[in-house]
């Protein structure tokens, strides 16, 4: 697979899967411009690495939720960047708890920064592929958006509108020669994950046919795939990456 002369904006790249697709993307080539919302001093030490690599990047602070950083955040990256041929809305958060404990800030902020967020930046994105006649769109849902899970209503229904979007514009933009696909990663070890308890983790092992928890770099393998040319004939699929946790 190559990426060379792709420009990839990846939402959420300053740690986690987001930090890895960033990673194996300029490995295989491409430019990358690396958003964070709060943790500067993690994505300069992304824009650094893909630096060594001989690769430009560069980082962006944009909050998803916001609208004129988003729109900043797409100029930004044409402009210094020259292009942006793939998109990966990754950003993400959880706020887990049980319904009758979930209140009204829990349930929108979750939902604003995984699901408008996806729709604020692909919007923004998408003009700018539409003219250009060529994009690529990976939206990074979850296992949870499929099978659920107790105190996560919130994360759940958010991650489930992320298929639904995601398969609607597959269709809109197929014409525009865009595809649209997304990636459900099962467990990853990540910060995300670190804050459950070990007695939750062993649990979730129990449910994964492959024994052990997914890497970053297990879901930046396959966002890559569908970021490079060999997948140009896959649209509005759905791929998980979760050692068989839902099959
Ligand atoms: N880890 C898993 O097991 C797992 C499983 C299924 C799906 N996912 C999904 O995969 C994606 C990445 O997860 P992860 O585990 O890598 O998470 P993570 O390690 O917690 O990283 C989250 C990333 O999102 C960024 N972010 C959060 N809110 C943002 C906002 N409003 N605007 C812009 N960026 C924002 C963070 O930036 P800062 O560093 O600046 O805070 C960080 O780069 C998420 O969408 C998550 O729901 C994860």
């Amino acid at each position: 697979m190559d990426l060379t002369g792709r420009v990839v904006l990846i939402t959420g790249a300053s740690r986690g899967i987001g930090r890895a697709c960033a990673l194996k993307m300029a490995e295989l080539g491409a430019c990358i411009a690396v958003n964070y919302s709060t943790n500067k001093e993690k994505a300069e030490e992304v824009v650094a690495e893909i630096k060594k690599m001989g690769k430009e990047a560069c980082a962006i602070q944009a909050d998803v939720t916001v609208q004129n950083e988003v729109e900043e955040m797409v100029k930004y990256t044409i402009k210094y960047l020259g292009s942006l041929d793939i998109l990966v809305n990754n950003a993400g958060i959880t706020r887990d708890t049980f319904l009758l404990r979930m209140n009204e800030k829990d349930w929108n902020i979750v939902l604003n920064t995984n699901l408008n967020g996806v729709f604020l930046v692909t919007k923004a994105a998408s003009k700018y592929m539409i003219k250009q006649r060529y994009g690529k769109i990976i939206n990074i849902s979850s296992v949870v958006g499929i099978a659920a899970n107790a105190g996560q209503a919130n994360y759940a229904a958010s991650k489930a509108g992320v298929i639904g979007f995601s398969k609607s514009i597959a269709k809109e933009f197929a014409p525009r020669n865009i595809m649209v696909n997304v990636v459900v990663p099962g467990f990853i070890d990540t910060d995300m994950t670190n804050n459950l308890t070990e007695q939750q983790k062993a649990e979730i092992l129990k449910q994964i046919p492959l024994k052990r928890y997914g890497k970053p770099e297990d879901v930046a393998n396959v966002v890559a795939f569908l970021a490079s040319k060999e997948s140009n004939y896959i649209t509005g699929q759905i791929i998980h990456i979760d050692g068989g946790m839902n099959m």
